[in-house]
């Protein structure tokens, strides 16, 4: 075969990527279940490149050269596993098998292990950037061996977002890391998205702001610290006027977020691993909590609130507060997401540059903003860095804001907005900058009741104290 690169499955993601290997030169074998939507493809693009359609598995996998490289983009779960067994048993020794699906990590680490007792190379690669990004350039995150990614990677980054000339692509470690990053990358998004519709909300409880004006807010915004894709396009589902009834768009949409799962899964992980991703543990609840039908309807009307009216007495500070609240309330969530990454990094032995994840996430994928520079610059000045808010930028950044966060949260609990994503960001940076925590009580508590020791600030040893008997304190 003679196709440099081939894609299976062209629902919209597939066959948007196959046309941007296309564009870009590369000949692209393209496949599908049913041969109708690969006939269409060729048929509505074969202009934009070189492409060899096939209707078998069989035929496509003939017409790739070796090393074969194919794409599966099929949905995440068993339609990825049918597709690898279908297509197995076609691969020689040295082929890869990339899935640029929305995979669960450690689905990604069994089918990297299963292929490569069969001498495969299983490549789980995360990709951002919707149908928009997977056309013009996406952000790509592949797993995998170096020796996949060294015949791999030139393709991959030529067809990723560029910025600054930098492709938005990188190896980001074997097995399941590139899946793995992806998913934080949907957690970190999940949070983004929260912290926004939060600032909304105040801006619109506290100013009595129209959609309108709140989308002009975000749009400034958008010019400083703040820019990124998230913080545009929520400037422009403000300003969008809803056809039907002429009113803000945004207030005619049922608000019940909803989720395919990703979030979700960031959240199990930072359990699994003991790290505090409260910022996306919160967005992810917030999601649930708008979801539930029969709880709100119990409590709406019902629940007293038991607050004041809120008269903002300076609206410009107040808008700033917002921001700034905002901005803090973000980096902690990025801090916290990358604390996940650390953690993962550690306990599966992929050896994760941060510094490289933040410069990939920079273009192409939903998460891209200005201030993953910043992020970059932090793990380059220290690649061990165990705080992202303690590097000496962050710090200052948030240094700036962290009395108006102050001031943002309390007002919020004052008048009743919930602001979950806002208060625990707020709450983590309050509870890991403490000199000391309570925790201390509860090791006491947990030694009173089950006898699970505890050790001392003074002297070194595990102890445990008699709380039935004579209270006495014996080395456990
Ligand atoms: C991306 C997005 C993409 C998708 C999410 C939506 O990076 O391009 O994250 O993967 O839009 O899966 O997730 P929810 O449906 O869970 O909100």
């Amino acid at each position: 075969g003679t196709a440099e690169i081939g894609v299976t499955g062209l629902a919209v993601m597939g066959r948007n990527l196959a046309r941007n290997f296309a564009r870009h030169g590369f000949v692209t074998a393209v496949h599908n279940r049913s041969a109708a939507k690969m006939h269409s493809l060729v048929a509505d693009h074969g202009d934009e490149g070189t492409f060899i359609g096939s209707e078998s598995m069989a035929d496509f996998v003939a017409s790739l050269a070796r090393p074969r490289k194919v794409v599966i983009m099929v949905k995440a779960g068993a339609p990825t596993d049918a597709v690898i067994d279908e297509l197995v048993p076609l691969l020689e020794e040295g082929d890869i098998v990339i899935d640029a699906g929305n995979a669960h990590f450690p689905d990604t680490i069994r089918r990297e292990k299963d292929l490569s007792a069969r001498g495969l190379h299983f490549v789980g690669t995360g990709v951002s950037g919707g149908e928009e990004g997977a056309l013009l350039g996406p952000s790509i995150m592949p797993g995998g061996t170096t020796e996949a990614y060294a015949s791999l990677g030139p393709i991959l980054e030529a067809i990723s977002a560029k910025v600054d000339g930098v492709p938005c692509c990188t190896h980001v470690g074997p097995g399941g890391a590139g899946h793995f990053v992806k998913m934080v990358h949907n957690g970190i998004e999940y949070a983004d998205m929260q912290l926004i519709a939060e600032a909304y909300d105040l801006l619109r409880q506290g100013l009595g702001a129209s959609a309108q004006e709140i989308g002009d807010v975000f749009a400034e915004w958008n010019t400083g610290d703040l820019e990124s894709f998230l913080i545009e396009i929520t400037a422009d589902v403000l300003h969008h006027t809803d056809a039907r009834t002429g009113g803000a768009f945004v207030d005619v949409i049922a608000d019940a977020a909803e989720q395919k799962g990703t979030g979700r899964w960031t959240v199990q992980n930072g359990l699994d691993l003991g790290v505090p991703i409260t910022g996306i543990a919160e967005a992810t609840f917030a999601r649930a909590l708008s979801g539930g039908a029969p709880q709100r309807a119990a409590a709406v009307g019902t629940l007293p609130a038991d607050t004041q009216p809120w008269e903002v007495p300076d609206r410009d500070a107040f808008v700033d507060d917002v921001r700034k609240a905002l901005y803090a309330s973000k980096v902690v969530a990025y801090s916290q997401g990358f604390d996940q990454i650390a953690a993962a990094s550690a306990e599966y032995g992929w050896d994760i540059d941060r510094g490289a994840m933040a410069r990939i996430w920079r273009g192409g994928c939903i998460i891209r903003a200005r201030f993953l520079n910043r992020i970059t610059e932090a793990y380059e000045r220290d690649r061990g860095l165990p705080l992202l808010l303690a590097d000496p930028y962050f710090t200052a950044a948030v240094a700036d804001g962290v009395a108006a966060w102050r001031r943002i949260v309390a007002a919020a609990a004052l008048h009743g907005v919930p602001t979950p994503a806002f208060a625990s960001s707020l709450a983590y940076y309050d509870g890991v900058r403490a000199e000391r925590l309570p925790a201390a009580l509860i090791q006491a508590q947990r030694d009173f009741f089950g006898a699970h020791t505890y050790r001392r600030v003074d002297v070194e040893g595990t102890f445990h104290t008699d709380w039935s008997g004579d209270r006495s304190e014996q080395p456990a």
